[in-house]
């Protein structure tokens, strides 16, 4: 493990795909043990005196709170740029801004629209850039997200990962990270709501076999986690109407919970819409692993910083 440890510095996160099953392993195996030092009141400054620069161009609650408070339990700092406001916002290139802001900081995370601008800023920065959601991906949930269910089944290989509604940015990521890590992953969806042909493409070549079904009561059946995501991402707000008519009946109620049994754990990478995808009653109820999830973001993305920051 020393040595994939080592291979990580400086490393860009910009999609789960770029980076190998050991790589994924050895972030979770450090998200463990800082999780562990965090709860007996340990100091771990592994980033002593680094700078994590975070631009946002969309909103955020988990991400810009866990990124910066994970920066500062680190020993280090992090600096919220709001896209608006930086010169970017004006037209300046991500070229001149990578190329910047690498004089500056130690690493750069982004939040963003397009995936091809978090790679193009990715290209020119002497940092490591890390995505932290595009309109295609959501990395670091994913990192989050198979944590939580390591942390919960003691295992990934084998679990069975249902994903119900839309096929999106956090869909992907998710399905990625299982072929990766020897999960299952059914995603149940209407029509027209599939993940994208590229994420589909790119989980099989990580040597997974997605399932694709429109039926969510049988991606519930035999399901270990049920997860879920808001039906209409950021940047889609005028689609809402269109979208709840499409996706209604794929959201995770009491029964789909039971169709699923017992064992089973609910997953929703959060901001959620009672009523749409979950129910209320879900997501507060004892098969919710939502908010240990979201916990979970936090000592993720410490362990990707203190591998990836210089
Ligand atoms: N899950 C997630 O990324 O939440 P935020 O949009 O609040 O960052
Ligand atoms: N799919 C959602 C995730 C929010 C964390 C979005 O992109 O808005």
């Amino acid at each position: 493990m020393a040595a994939v440890t080592e291979s990580l510095k400086g490393r860009h996160f910009t999609l789960v795909a770029d980076w190998s099953r050991d790589e994924l392993l050895a972030v979770l195996g450090l998200a463990d043990d800082l999780k562990e030092r965090r709860h007996r009141g340990e100091e771990h400054h592994l980033l002593p005196g680094r700078t994590l620069g975070m631009i946002f161009q969309k909103s955020s609650t988990r991400t810009r709170v866990s990124f910066e408070v994970g920066i500062a339990e680190l020993g280090g700092h992090g600096l919220y740029l709001a896209a608006s406001d930086l010169q970017l916002g004006r037209g300046e290139t991500l070229r001149d801004t990578a190329t910047v802001l690498s004089r500056y900081l130690h690493g750069l995370m982004i939040r963003t629209f397009a995936q091809a601008d978090v790679e193009e800023l990715a290209r020119h920065a002497t940092i490591p850039v890390i995505n932290g959601l595009t309109d295609s991906s959501h990395p670091c949930q994913a990192l989050a997200d198979v944590m939580t269910i390591r942390e919960r089944f003691g295992r990934l290989e084998g679990v069975r990962v249902a994903f119900l509604g839309d096929g999106n940015n956090v869909c992907a990521s998710l399905m990625v990270a299982c072929a990766k890590l020897g999960a299952e992953f059914v995603a149940a969806t209407p029509d027209g709501y599939e993940p994208e042909e590229r994420a589909l493409e790119l989980a099989r070549e990580a040597g997974g076999s997605p399932e694709l079904t429109d039926d969510p009561r049988a991606a519930a059946e035999g399901a270990d986690a049920l997860y879920t995501d808001v039906w209409t991402s950021m940047g889609q707000e005028e689609e809402r109407e269109r979208r709840l008519k499409d996706l209604w009946g794929f959201g995770i109620d009491e029964e789909l919970v039971r169709l699923a049994g017992e064992n089973a754990i609910v997953l929703h990478c959060l901001p959620a819409h009672y009523g749409e995808e979950i129910a209320e009653s879900v997501l507060y109820g004892p098969q919710s692993a939502v908010w240990d999830q979201a916990e979970n973001r936090l000592h993720s993305q410490k362990a990707l910083m203190a591998l990836v920051m210089p």
